[in-house]
């Protein structure tokens, strides 16, 4: 693909009359040119215990140290600090129930309630560097563990709370974690998800696990294992209600949390970050891409299960001082205009979602829009996938009322925060649609050839970044050798996204999505791989290959193409089993859209499979050279079985 495909022309401009980039340009000059004086001076905006000794240190690359010799905490950067001014007051948090409950939490009591649980996490005997595992829906005791955790040095891992039994015991060993703080269950859609079910089914093969902490949130009959599970609310009385812990003095570089995400293998990687580089980044990205003032209501849409939720539902805001909304729920529970109700009731001055969700309103209809009052919205953002320029113009006009930016930020887990993004906190520059402009300060990307060479302006390549930034992550736990290899292993010194990019004559970034086995469902991270082990772990399945198929909605789903094992017949309800099976392997939002049954895959006479083809079957393209291939009749047989297939359910 090259810009000729894409709106390069189109501009939109809303701000003053000086929006033509200077201020930004400049300012990423600065941070270019000097990032040790750079960083120095923007780390000044939260509270060191004890300034570092090097802003960077790149003696080691690349395993970079930020701010190292610096000591400091999160917890008390994003409590303590407010609570001697007059943020101590002001919401923190307001916490809106799937049924509609509310909840609110100033910064002073949201202090309380992680000083209360960090006293319980220390009379547990949990230490510095120790890891906490969590499991919870969106309620208001997710932030709080991970703040407690953080504040006496611990390390927390939270598994998005979606996941399956399996998935949550792979990662509860992975990182050897004491502790696991989970729920009796959850809503989703108004009926209860047994997460405490699924808990106890992981906790059968999690030898490290010592307790249990269980909040009440449906409060239904549960079984709790004497000496192992303790009630939330329990264990905070015990905790007594003056309990103080004093914020555990960290080093800059110890780490700070765990985020475990999908590769291209089958074995999610865990994405460490360490305390003070992160903690720098997630104050600016968000001071820079949306400058959120203090009459703000913040709502970004995201689970805490992902990244988007650790770095701006809970250490980007907080640390900034500012009011967010926090929402249980799905968008089109009980109705259609649940979100628009909500930000109609709250006041909610800022949104920030995905495209998934953007498109779903589009098709449910602006008569659901236009119910409400939006109009205390002043800016947009979207993350997660890329953004089709007619979804862009559709939020741009409907939501926006063509009054606001869109501000489209490209980011991953790896990277802390946002990466290429329009800054309403710097400078505006004027917005093409489905751009997500320029990079942020300090971030030097540019778009590769698979020789390693810069493709010339226009041109689709792999999108790198040339140095290191302060939210990068630190490794991968426990596998420094795969963090190397995986993301500077295939230019030495380069950080390998796994994108793909156009750069356009104006410098302008397109994100054009994943250029490995790693697809975006609905703005979820999944791997391939991953749904191919679990498929081949069923007793049916011989081999399995998938791959992601263009969805309206979702960006793209998976689809699954298997080979059965002798004595199994292709079936309905076979296929059925095996979507089941994911979904209970893996979870939910692994579910493949379709399960394609052949009797050979297509290979090479190395016996590789050849995904091209594949592929190329499914949106009905040009097959291509099959001069490689051991067995070309696979593919007229595949083709085939897939006609029939569509001809029965044509999607
Ligand atoms: C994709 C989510 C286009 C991209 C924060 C990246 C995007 C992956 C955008 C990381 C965007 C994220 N435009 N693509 N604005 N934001 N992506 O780790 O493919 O869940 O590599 O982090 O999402 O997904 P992750």
């Amino acid at each position: 693909m090259s810009e000729t495909n894409l709106p390069v022309n189109e501009k939109f401009i809303f701000n003053k009359q000086d929006s033509s980039g200077e201020k930004l340009h400049e300012e990423r000059e600065k941070s270019i040119k000097n990032p040790q004086d750079y960083w120095a001076e923007k780390a000044e905006a939260i509270d060191w215990f004890k300034k570092w000794d090097k802003v960077l240190d790149d003696s080691n690359e690349p395993f970079y140290k930020w701010f190292a010799g610096g000591i400091l905490n999160i917890s008390h950067n994003t409590l303590d600090r407010h609570i001697t001014t007059q943020r101590k007051n002001k919401l923190a948090y307001i916490w809106e129930g799937e049924m509609g409950e509310i909840k609110t939490y100033t910064y002073y009591q949201l202090y309380r309630e992680v000083n209360k649980l960090s006293k319980i996490f220390k009379n547990y005997g949990l230490k510095k560097g120790d890891r906490v595992a969590v499991y919870l829906p969106v309620i208001p005791e997710l932030p709080i563990t991970l703040l407690a955790t953080a504040r006496i040095g611990g390390i927390h891992t939270v598994i998005f709370s979606g996941f399956s039994a399996e998935a949550l015991a792979d990662r509860i060993n992975d990182c050897g974690a004491k502790v696991l703080v989970t729920a009796d269950g959850s809503f989703r859609r108004g009926k209860i998800v047994q997460i405490k079910k699924n808990a106890d089914r992981a906790l059968e093969k999690t030898p490290t696990i010592e307790k249990v902490i269980v909040v009440k949130r449906t409060c239904q009959e549960i079984d709790m294992k004497e000496g192992r599970d303790v009630w939330y609310t329990d264990a905070l009385v015990a905790a007594g209600g003056n309990a103080y812990v004093p914020p555990e003095p960290m080093q800059a570089t110890d780490p700070l949390f765990i985020l475990y995400t999908s590769g291209t293998t089958g074995k999610p990687k865990g994405v460490q970050h360490g305390i003070g580089g992160y903690s720098v980044w997630a104050h600016w990205t968000l001071k820079w891409g949306f400058n959120p003032v203090d009459e703000d209501i913040w709502w970004c849409t995201a689970d805490i299960g992902w990244i988007t939720g650790h770095t701006y539902n809970v250490y980007a805001p907080l640390s900034l001082g500012i009011t967010s909304l926090l929402f249980e729920g799905t968008p089109d529970f009980p109705a259609k205009d649940r979100w628009w109700e909500m930000i109609e009731r709250h006041g909610v001055t800022i949104l920030y979602t995905t495209p998934t969700a953007v498109r779903m309103f589009m098709k449910f209809g602006e008569e659901w829009i236009n119910k409400h009052d939006i109009s205390t919205l002043r800016i947009l953002g979207t993350v997660g996938e890329p953004i089709n320029p007619e979804a862009w113009k559709w939020y741009f006009k409907v939501i926006g009322k063509e009054k606001m930016p869109i501000i489209d930020t490209w980011w991953q887990t790896e990277t802390g925060g946002f990466m290429i993004a329009p800054l309403a906190g710097i400078d505006l520059v004027p917005l093409k649609p489905g751009s997500a402009t320029y990079p942020l300060p300090s971030i030097q990307a540019e778009v590769y050839d698979d020789k390693g060479q810069p493709v010339t302006a226009g041109n689709k390549g792999f999108l790198v970044i040339k140095s290191p930034w302060p939210g990068m992550l630190q490794t991968l736990w426990k596998d420094p050798e795969r963090f190397k290899q995986t993301y500077f292993g295939r230019w030495e010194n380069l950080y390998y996204t796994g994108d793909y990019a156009v750069k356009d004559k104006d410098g302008y970034f397109w994100l054009l999505g994943r250029a490995d086995e790693v697809l975006k469902v609905a703005g979820h991270r999944l791997g391939t791989v991953e749904i191919e082990s679990a498929l081949v772990s069923h007793p049916s399945v011989s081999e399995a290959a998938v791959m992601g198929k263009e969805d309206a909605v979702k960006g793209e789903v998976p689809v699954a193409f298997i080979v059965l094992r002798s004595g199994f017949e292709p079936s309905d309800e076979l296929r059925t089993q095996l979507i089941k099976h994911v979904r209970t392997t893996i979870g939910p939002i692994a579910t493949p859209d379709e399960v394609i049954i052949v009797n050979k895959l297509p290979k090479t006479r190395s016996g590789k499979i050849v995904r091209r083809i594949l592929r190329a079957i499914l949106v009905s393209a040009e097959i291509g050279d099959m001069s490689t291939l051991e067995d070309a009749s696979a593919v007229d047989e595949i083709k085939t079985i897939y006609a029939e297939i569509k001809k029965k359910s044509p999607k």
